[in-house]
């Protein structure tokens, strides 16, 4: 059992606390959002609402789960704690800017949960290597810890793939909706055949392979992907375009 914080009770916050259900665990979520506050204390075991303060000196670990520019105005001034574990989920906060904000708490990571945490199975990339993340989510989510904190930054560019690759499969189930007139069949039939092609841990090559099977010349999903070759310079124009936000060298290692 331990003693968790939340500081920000959103989106990201109500997934790790119901992927954190049935540890356990004590946790403290802040009182914003009040809405999102209430359904998880009544939700899961454990959880109790108390004010920043209070969940800074009650928790031994506390998660950051702000927008960042709020981060920098309600963090300072909380009791923060030496010996004590912070692990922010923020975009656009650096570990240099955190140890600021939390001194003099040194124990900081920095991981990139996404929604699908609250069922498991969710990638957890981190840095640096965190034994507590390790503990309280590896067992449901592969914990991927990283070299630098570049790397970390880059994994928070990769992240963004999810909504361009949703609102792909959506444009598909309309354009396959427009045919058959059911628009939720369309959109199961889509999810149901994408999914058949990721499996939870994927091992390495598993995509490109999958990807040599549909290569057929001729074939229906070489043509679309032929008609669609641009747009694979436009995603790597759009991720390139995160190099500055998230202070990304100009050159990685894989480019020269
Ligand atoms: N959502 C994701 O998929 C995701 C994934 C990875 C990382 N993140 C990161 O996680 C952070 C939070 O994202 P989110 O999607 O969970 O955002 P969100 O749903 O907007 O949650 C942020 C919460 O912070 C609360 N808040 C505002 N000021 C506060 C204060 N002074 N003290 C305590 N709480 C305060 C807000 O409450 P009110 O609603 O009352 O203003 C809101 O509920 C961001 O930095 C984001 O980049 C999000």
């Amino acid at each position: 059992m331990a003693r968790l914080g939340f500081i920000g009770t959103g989106e990201i916050t109500a997934a790790m606390v119901r992927g954190l259900a049935g540890q356990g665990h004590q946790i403290l979520v802040s009182p914003r959002n009040a809405a999102v506050a209430t359904a998880l204390v009544a939700e899961v075991a454990g959880v109790a609402v108390a004010p920043n303060d209070q969940v800074v000196a009650g928790s031994d670990v506390v998660f950051l789960c702000l927008l960042a520019r709020v981060a920098e105005e309600a963090l300072p001034g909380l009791p923060f704690r030496a010996g004590q574990t912070i692990i922010s989920v923020m975009v656009d906060a650096p570990l240099a800017k955190l140890r600021q904000l939390c001194a003099p708490v040194t124990d900081i990571a920095i991981t990139i949960p996404l929604p699908p945490i609250a069922k498991g199975g969710c990638p957890l990339p981190v840095y640096p290597a965190s034994p507590v993340v390790e503990a309280l989510f590896g067992q449901r989510n592969p914990v991927i810890p990283l070299r630098s904190e570049a790397a970390l930054s880059a994994h928070l560019g990769a992240s963004a793939l999810c909504s361009p690759i949703l609102d792909q499969l959506l444009a598909a189930a309309d354009w396959l909706a427009g045919f058959t007139g059911d628009r939720d069949a369309a959109e199961t039939y889509i999810a149901a055949m994408i999914r058949g092609y990721l499996p939870a841990r994927p091992a390495p090559g598993e995509l490109a392979g999958a990807l040599a099977k549909l290569s057929t010349g001729g074939g229906l999903n070489a043509t679309l992907r032929a008609a669609m070759e641009p747009a694979k310079a436009d995603l790597r124009r759009g991720l390139d375009g995160f190099r500055g936000r998230l202070q990304l060298a100009e050159k990685d290692g894989n480019r020269g």
